[in-house]
């Protein structure tokens, strides 16, 4: 299509062209005639003179020997030239003395000599048009020559129209075949220049054409490298300056990639999917599932509209995808396309149990659970990566979409796109903490996991810690170069950035706000719904059943409250909502019931008819029935052993617009670095935890309102789409820079 568009422009150029050569070349054929004419009468002049100074002797000698008949045969033999067509002698009384067979009999000699006194001494024959030359004879007597008579020179000149005829036909063509030429040499040029100017414009917008005009100077080489340091300082001094300046939302983050990724296409890959169909009786419903990833990534790609490749782990996935396992959602108004994979039991039992949830999970939380590495886990990992990897290559629309790889379960994806596709620009994130290299190392598969992560363009971790335990870690077990100063790691001449991103999540829009019971109709229903005494101090829990989030600690914790201070016994209730999580594990099933034991050795305790310390909901709750009991509570508990983030407490704070409630956080979650206005608690030390909670029950309601401002707005502001945009603008400026790193490359190696 391109090349016809371009050759249609250059016709609309050529034709002009041709046309006007041809033109030229017709207008010019008078002009070229006379031209001619001018030059074969002054060579039939010269001509003329020539014979004429020939014959003058001759003829003067016969002139005087009154020898006619030489003369005749002289005249005859001289016109055997074919141009000269016929000799005449006159008398200096012109009379026609002589004559040769073809000289007009009605030409008399006066009229000869006028005619060739003339500018164009031309004579319209029967036979065709004649030149008349007149030249004297002179006889030499003693003391002065003596004009003896004129010879009359008639020169044929249908030989000049037969040779402009063919020196027209001559130039007509050479002009042609000229035009040609030059339009050929014109298209090629064009053509190259054309493409030329397309490939450089495209360059430049890409912005590669910036070093272009000083690339060919050798002796710039050095300051290209100095560009080179330059560039870098400046996207780290960007990267740095990035303050919560300016309010990230779902357009600006649709903008963002729009300008700095040139709409590129995205593609999430995660295990969990965002939306599972699960069949019931009443036919398929639809479940969110209970996964910080989810929340974070969901609005994201909303607002993106790509693909989200995840495990269709719902009953009911396959009857609702298309021929190519794809289904539009959200399901209500489908905003992007979610493309199942499924797995097979087996797959599912080595991939996910096994190797990503009994091995990597315990060995980043580092939360006194023994990893477990099996061999046929880490087969089973190793295919599912390569399946989800090649799902990505079938998905992926153009050599170089934005892949945003999701966690542990994906660890060797990165290299196996990057394989495939390496002009993707890939960005993994990890959602979990990373560990220090000695707890790592006890991994058997420590180096393969490490090359397939480092195919990444990015990796995201959500704190500075994360990113440093992580470069730490290949230092010890790689052999790559680090840059510790622009937190790069370079292995196998590909460089990946490593950055924290602290997770966020979605803050509420209008529409939702709006829609949320107040906060006593809140309080209200959830006291009637689970029977709870109306005075009560609510404190909440929300978690999905795992042994990493310290449900234990909290137990323990609110059980040391009320020892310590039985006033809160019969008015303190702590309502745990435990989604239940991977409980094909021993592991987990395990867990579960010692919580529950736990629950029950306190109800036991402290608990009296009608009243329950301790409420364990062992069930999924939706997300508007969490909103609700979130916003009755007055203290929410976050007691994490070891969290990447924890996006619960922010859910918390996104909720309360009435200022009200306490956070009570483990240090050692990710959010504990953003949340300073929570009360931040040791969840190994029982009594710190306890002495929190109570000064959560009694904390004055200015106090918390003042606490509550603030942490709200440090979510809105490290929002989810502010986590996507750094990821992504960071992503957009290193494709730049190693556009123009590579160009700098290039020319230095010529
Ligand atoms: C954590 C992980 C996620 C995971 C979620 C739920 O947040 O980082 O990757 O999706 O837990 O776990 P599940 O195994 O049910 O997906």
């Amino acid at each position: 299509m391109a090349v016809l568009k371009t050759l249609r422009l250059q016709l609309r150029f050529l034709l002009p062209l041709l046309v006007a050569l041809v033109a030229a070349a017709y207008l010019s054929v008078p002009f070229l005639d006379q031209l001619t004419l001018r030059w074969f009468s002054r060579d039939l002049n010269s001509r003329g003179m020539l014979v004429a100074n020939a014959l003058s002797d001759s003829v003067a000698e016969a002139l005087q020997a009154d020898r006619s008949t030489r003369l005749k045969a002289l005249f005859e033999r001289t016109t055997q030239d074919e141009r000269l067509f016929a000799i005449g002698l006159c008398s200096p009384d012109n009379r026609l003395l002589q004559s040769t067979a073809g000289y007009p009999p009605a030409l008399s000699c006066a009229e000869a000599v006028t005619l060739s006194a003339q500018a164009d001494p031309r004579l319209q024959l029967t036979g065709g048009t004649v030149n008349v030359g007149s030249h004297p004879v002179l006889g030499m007597l003693p003391g002065s020559p003596q004009l003896l008579g004129r010879l009359i020179l008639l020169h044929d000149l249908s030989f000049i129209d037969r040779r402009s005829q063919d020196t027209r036909r001559y130039l007509i063509g050479l002009i042609t075949a000229l035009g040609v030429v030059i339009a050929f040499i014109t298209m090629v040029v064009a053509q190259l220049s054309w493409r030329g100017w397309v490939k450089g414009t495209r360059a430049l917008m890409r912005g590669e054409g910036i070093l272009t005009p000083w690339l060919p100077a050798p002796e710039l080489a050095p300051l290209a490298t100095e560009l080179r340091a330059r560039l870098r300082d400046l996207e780290d001094e960007y990267r740095r300056a990035q303050g919560p300046d300016a309010t990230w939302n779902a357009a600006r983050l649709r903008s963002l990639l729009r300008t700095q990724l040139s709409g590129d296409q995205v593609i999430v890959v995660s295990n969990r999917e965002p939306y599972i169909h699960e069949r019931s009786d009443g036919g398929i419903i639809v479940k969110r599932p209970a996964s910080g990833l989810v929340t974070a990534v969901e609005p994201v790609m909303r607002a993106c509209s790509g693909t989200w490749i995840a495990h269709g782990s719902g009953s009911g996935d396959r009857e609702v995808v298309d021929a190519f396992d794809r289904v539009g959602v959200p399901p209500a108004h489908p905003e992007y396309s979610l493309r199942r994979i499924w797995l097979t039991e087996e797959e599912e039992q080595g991939y996910y149990y096994g190797f990503a949830n009994e091995g990597m999970w315990p060995l980043c939380h580092v939360a006194h659970v023994r990893p477990v590495f099996r061999e046929s886990d880490w087969e089973a990992y190793r295919k599912v990566n390569q399946r989800f990897a090649d799902a990505v290559v079938a998905e992926a629309r153009g050599e170089d979409p934005v892949v945003l790889v999701q966690d542990y379960h994906f660890a060797l994806l990165p290299a196996m796109v990057r394989e495939k596709l390496p002009q993707a620009t890939i960005l993994t994130f990890w959602h979990i903490p990373w560990p220090n290299p000695e707890s790592f190392g006890i991994c058997p598969w420590r180096r393969e996991i490490l090359r397939g992560m480092l195919g990444s363009t990015i990796l995201g971790f959500h704190t500075r810690y994360h990113c440093k335990n992580f470069i730490e870690t290949v230092d010890r077990y790689l052999e790559a170069r680090i840059e510790h100063e622009h937190s790069t790691i370079s292995y196998k001449q590909k460089e990946t950035l490593v950055e924290s991103y602290p997770i966020s999540i979605e803050w509420p829009g209008d529409a939702e706000v709006a829609a949320w019971a107040p906060v006593d109709a809140c309080r209200r229903r959830v006291i009637e719904r689970l029977g709870l005494p109306a005075d009560v101090c609510l404190a909440v829990g929300v978690d999905r059943f795992d042994y990493t989030k310290g449900i234990i600690e909290r137990m323990h914790a609110v059980e040391r409250l009320l020892e310590k201070s039985p006033e809160w016994i019969g008015r303190f209730v702590f309502v745990q909502v435990a989604a239940p999580t991977r409980s094909a594990l021993e592991e987990y099933r395990s867990f579960q019931q010692r919580v529950q034991r736990l629950a029950d050795r306190i109800n036991q305790r402290f608990g009296r008819p009608g009243y329950e310390p301790v409420r364990l909901l062992a069930q999924h709750h939706e997300h508007d029935a969490l909103t609700e009991l979130f916003r009755a509570a007055d203290i929410c508990i976050v007691t994490s052993l070891h969290d990447g983030m924890n996006l619960v407490c922010k859910e918390f704070i996104a909720v309360r617009d009435d200022l009200r409630g306490v956070l009570v956080l483990s240090r050692f979650a990710g959010a504990a670095r953003e949340l300073n206005e929570a009360l931040i608690v040791n969840p190994y030390h029982v009594e710190e935890t306890a002495d929190a909670l109570q000064r959560a029950a009694t904390m004055p309601e200015a106090e918390q309102r003042e606490r509550m401002a603030s942490l709200r707005s440090t979510v809105r502001e490290f929002n989810v789409y502010r986590w996507a945009g750094r990821m992504l603008a960071d992503a957009g400026r290193w494709r730049l820079r190693s556009r123009i790193e590579a160009r700098v490359r290039r020319y230095q190696a010529e």
